[in-house]
């Protein structure tokens, strides 16, 4: 079976051994090592130098609630939103704090000028830098560049783009940011880490949830624990992702994860397909998932049912309003040119049973000849 899903993803063999060995005292000397490890090796990823990371134990969500609820001292908080996750920003926010959420079409750019406008009477900004429900790269520089204008904090999901893709905390001026294991990582779910620089603290609402309160995480990292029992074996399994990380190299594993993602657009391209967002330069197209609209003719199941049963190959369908209408296909992790042209292998015989398709298998070659 193969998981070519925006998560979780395919585990690397090292980290499912990882898991397989006895507990630890999460308030001992060994599970200290293993929290400082990992907590170091991913402000490199968050491109974090003055602040902390924390863990969560909990799905990429918590993560974000725990960013936004902890950072909710803001007279009003502008959500930007053009796809699902954007959407649930906008949710979690209106929980905590007055919110004005800037909308777009799913799969359509950010209205840079729109941002402008709406940030003038906010004084923080929360949106999601990868939006996995649509294949589209938000502008993040660009937005956080407008916070900064307007002095306002900026908090960004980074979930499907942190290990896969540039996240330049400091040099784009993002003050908090959110990982999820499951992701780009290459690690099993449910862990979730949240990148914090000094200036995030001025923002801090005491009323947050308590198991969400990053102060309580922030004090009990003087004695390297967590507040609470962590999810032990899955920071087992972080700590042996990140070190498969630290072996590639950061610039390696984003050239993979770029040079893999444009193998399955140029393949979709030339097969005929047609991909469902509509970058305009500063959005751009992801370089962790793609998503391609479902060719006339073809449903959901027609293409997944199939290609789990004959392939043993699952993929994602579209979600909430694109359910039906789209498919996509992510290249997060540790999977490489195999993964890859066997799922768009698969994907192509099995549209062509029900559509006409070009075969273009060999420009997806092309393109991964760059991977050595
Ligand atoms: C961009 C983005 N944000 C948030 C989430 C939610 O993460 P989780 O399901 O780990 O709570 C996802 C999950 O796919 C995501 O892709």
């Amino acid at each position: 079976m193969l998981l070519m899903i925006p998560g979780p993803v395919q585990l690397h063999e090292r980290i499912i051994n990882s898991m397989c060995r006895q507990m630890i005292s999460h308030r001992g000397a060994e599970f200290s090592k293993i929290l400082k490890y990992c907590m170091d090796a991913l402000k490199p990823i968050f491109g974090l130098k003055n602040g902390e990371v924390l863990l969560i134990s909990g799905s990429g969500t918590a993560g974000v609630e725990a960013a936004i609820s902890s950072f909710s001292k803001v007279k009003k908080i502008l959500t930007i939103e053009n796809g699902k996750f954007g959407e649930r920003i906008g949710e979690i926010a209106s929980k905590y704090c007055e919110t004005k959420r800037l909308e777009f079409e799913w799969g359509r750019p950010v209205d840079l000028g729109e941002v402008e406008k709406a940030i003038k009477d906010c004084d923080a900004v929360a949106f999601v830098h990868n939006e996995t429900s649509t294949g589209m790269l938000n502008p993040a520089e660009e937005i956080a560049k407008i916070a900064k204008e307007n002095n306002a904090l900026v908090i960004m999901d980074a979930i499907t783009s942190a290990g896969g893709d540039y996240v330049k905390m400091d040099e784009w001026g993002i003050d908090v940011a959110v990982v999820g294991s499951q992701k780009c990582l290459g690690a099993p779910p449910g862990l979730a880490a949240v990148a914090v620089n000094e200036r995030a603290w001025e923002y801090y609402n005491k009323k947050c949830p308590y198991y969400l309160d990053l102060a309580a995480y922030k004090k009990k990292l003087k004695e390297l624990q967590t507040p609470y029992t962590p999810a032990v074996p899955l920071f087992f399994a972080l700590e042996e992702a990140l070190k498969i990380i630290e072996e590639e190299g950061l610039e390696n594993r984003i050239r993979r994860h770029i040079i893999l993602n444009s193998a399955v657009r140029e393949w979709a391209l030339a097969a005929g397909l047609e991909l469902f967002p509509q970058p305009d330069g500063h959005s751009k197209y992801s370089n962790t998932l793609t998503a391609i609209n479902l060719p006339k003719g073809v449903s959901d199941s027609d293409l997944r049912n199939t290609l789990r049963k004959e392939y043993g190959i699952t993929i994602s369908g579209g979600q909430d309003a694109v359910k039906g209408k789209i498919f996509r296909i992510a290249a997060m992790g540790n999977v490489g040119k195999l993964e890859v042209l066997s799922t768009i292998a698969a994907v192509e015989d099995v549209l062509s049973r029900f559509t006409k398709i070009e075969s273009a298998i060999d420009v997806a070659t092309k393109v991964l000849r760059d991977l050595k």
